[in-house]
């Protein structure tokens, strides 16, 4: 299989979903959180010690000192990415909600921790609790160990590993649940990246290492500590150290899995299971896993580039702490349909879409962007409602004109900033297009605007097989910048992973599979249901900001 076969088999069509349940069966809803049983724990301090940096500096690639490896930046590095943002309840119902969003609230991403020796936490391998931000100690490591897998690593370095559980997804979307982990995955290698970045860090993907080698690393591969219903999949190793040294990492630990590594860790003392999620499992999805298979040869290309170099992005007008930001992102379930966006707050909101080398969250990312936008603008002040692309890598933008309608303008939007390439392509209201291409969500109209994220399949998917989960995390990394850049603006934003793919195709005049339609995301004035309470992310902790 290939997986631009998987991404075919799992569209939405006017006339018919992608394979799924047919319907939610609550008794097998799987468990909100994750968790090993029988494990030492470490509690991690909350972000009450961050660095108060406004959001607007953090997010323009402003870059703080780091901080040593400690306890306590671990803990404002989670607690700012991957933790619980707020509990809401209505009724009898509770639920969590996190600083990273998740299709459907369902969290598939996990997050595990290679550490060092450092006081308060021996070496070893964690994984992540949101649940009371506690680690648990899955394996220990000698110093010896530890040191073979840092491998030269800057002093105050940890490797962070990102996993997912389709079954958390499929249990509600059946096949197309697996784009949705990887979008959710995009989602927290940002939320990781502004978190890094408050620390003076750098989260940077390992592209070297192999699934078999991250699953090996994370203990994934121990097949009975897990439910084999529910497999967790290894996707994305990262070496986390400090920004200022991320120029002197040695090309020893971005080559790749130390050799002898899985021997010597089936040796160390491991402890705690797999908690089961759901009690039964009505439906299996194996189009997941032979998708999974297809796409896990690595290039062998280098790790990392870097992106062309642009000037800083037009700042955001806004006074927030890069914490108070980070914190409130909400998804909004409905708009107002009324309040317009400045046409300023747009273009601001757009710029930091495109890649920077020194800008969260791009910092790290290989380049070019393969990932382009096309706006449906229903409410920004001073731009003609209608249809507009911004192509993130100028270089492909001959291309995408081509892949599209010959009867579209590609008048360049004048009063935009120079370096952002945003066209007309058409003046029309769009509202209802919008909304009938996200599968009638109404969010996609009442909007100040819509955006489609356009894959470029052609380029993403040659290098090798892998390209196809780049391009998604790519999406969702968009998605994340999206999502921030709204609350900058006293806005909110909601990704759409429900859309029919092949009716955006067509109002784009796409002749070929070059480019396909990937993630969109919506942003606007939301209107928030004063009926549903909010409450605090942890004990002990005040009333969090935000709806
Ligand atoms: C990949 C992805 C796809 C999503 N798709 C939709 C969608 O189609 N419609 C919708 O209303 N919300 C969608 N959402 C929003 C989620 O439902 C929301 O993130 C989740 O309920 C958690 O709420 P929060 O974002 O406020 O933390 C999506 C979110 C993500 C990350």
């Amino acid at each position: 299989m290939h997986a631009a076969e998987y991404h075919e088999r799992t569209k939405h069509h006017l006339h018919g979903f992608a394979a799924g349940p047919g319907g939610l069966d609550w008794a097998t809803q799987p468990e909100a959180f994750r968790d090993y049983g029988d494990c030492p724990q470490i509690a991690l301090p909350l972000a009450d010690q961050a660095p108060a940096i406004p959001f607007a500096a953090l997010a323009g690639g402003v870059n703080p000192a780091a901080m040593p490896l400690s306890i306590d930046a671990l803990g404002i590095f989670l607690s700012c990415s991957l933790a619980i943002s707020a509990w809401k309840r209505y009724g009898p119902s509770r639920w969590a909600l996190r600083c990273n969003p998740s299709s459907g609230n369902l969290h598939p991403t996990e997050a595990y921790l290679v550490m060092p020796d450092i006081p308060g936490i021996p070496a070893g391998l964690y994984h992540y609790r949101p649940q009371d931000h506690r680690l648990e100690q899955r394996r220990s490591d000698s110093t010896e160990m530890s040191q073979t897998l840092c491998n030269d690593t800057p002093a105050g370095s940890l490797l962070l590993g990102l996993s997912s559980i389709p079954w958390r997804e499929a249990w509600k979307y059946g096949e197309r649940a697996w784009r949705y982990c990887l979008l959710d995955l995009g989602h927290a290698l940002a939320a990781l990246r502004y978190a890094a970045r408050l620390c003076g860090w750098q989260v940077r993907v390992l592209e070297q290492w192999t699934d078999q080698d991250v699953a090996c690393l994370l203990g994934l591969d121990r097949a009975d500590e897990f439910i084999p219903e529910e497999p967790e999949y290894p996707e994305l190793l990262c070496l986390v150290t400090p920004t200022e040294r991320s120029a002197s990492i040695p090309i020893g630990c971005l080559a790749g899995c130390p050799s002898g590594l899985s021997a010597a860790l089936a040796e160390r003392p491991w402890s705690g299971k797999a908690n089961r999620l759901s009690a039964h499992h009505s439906h299996h999805w194996p189009l997941i896993d032979e998708a999974i298979r297809a796409t896990e040869q690595v290039s062998t290309r280098p790790g990392d580039g870097v992106a062309n170099a642009q000037p800083a992005p037009l700042p955001f007008r806004c006074a927030d702490s890069a914490v108070t930001i980070i914190q409130r992102r909400r998804s909004a379930q409905a708009f107002d349909g009324v309040t317009p966006l400045s046409r300023e707050d747009f273009f601001s909101i757009l710029d930091h879409c495109v890649p920077r080398p020194s800008v969260p969250p791009w910092s790290g990312r290989p380049a070019p962007a393969q990932v382009h936008l096309i706006l449906f603008v229903h409410r920004v002040e001073g731009l003609a409602s209608g249809l507009y692309a911004l192509p993130r890598d100028l270089a492909a933008a001959p291309r995408l004109r081509s892949a599209m309608s010959d009867n579209f303008l590609w008048e360049a939007v004048t009063d935009a900033p120079e370096h952002l390439p945003l066209m007309c392509l058409l003046h029309a209201d769009t509202r209802q297009l919008a909304a009938r291409c996200a599968c009638h969500q109404d969010i996609a109209a009442d909007s100040a605007f819509c955006v489609a994220m356009l894959g470029d399949f052609e380029q993403g998917l040659a290098t090798d097989s892998r390209g196809y989960r780049r391009l998604m995390v790519e999406a969702g990394l968009i998605g994340q910048t999206l999502y921030l850049g709204a609350e900058a603006y006293d806005r909110q934003g909601t990704g759409i992973g429900c859309f029919f793919d092949d009716a955006l195709h067509e109002l784009l005049g796409l002749r070929d599979r070059g480019f396909q339609v990937l993630y969109q995301f919506t942003l606007g004035k939301a209107l928030v249901d004063t009926r549903i309470a909010t409450e605090p992310p942890y004990p002990g902790v005040h009333q969090p900001t935000g709806a």
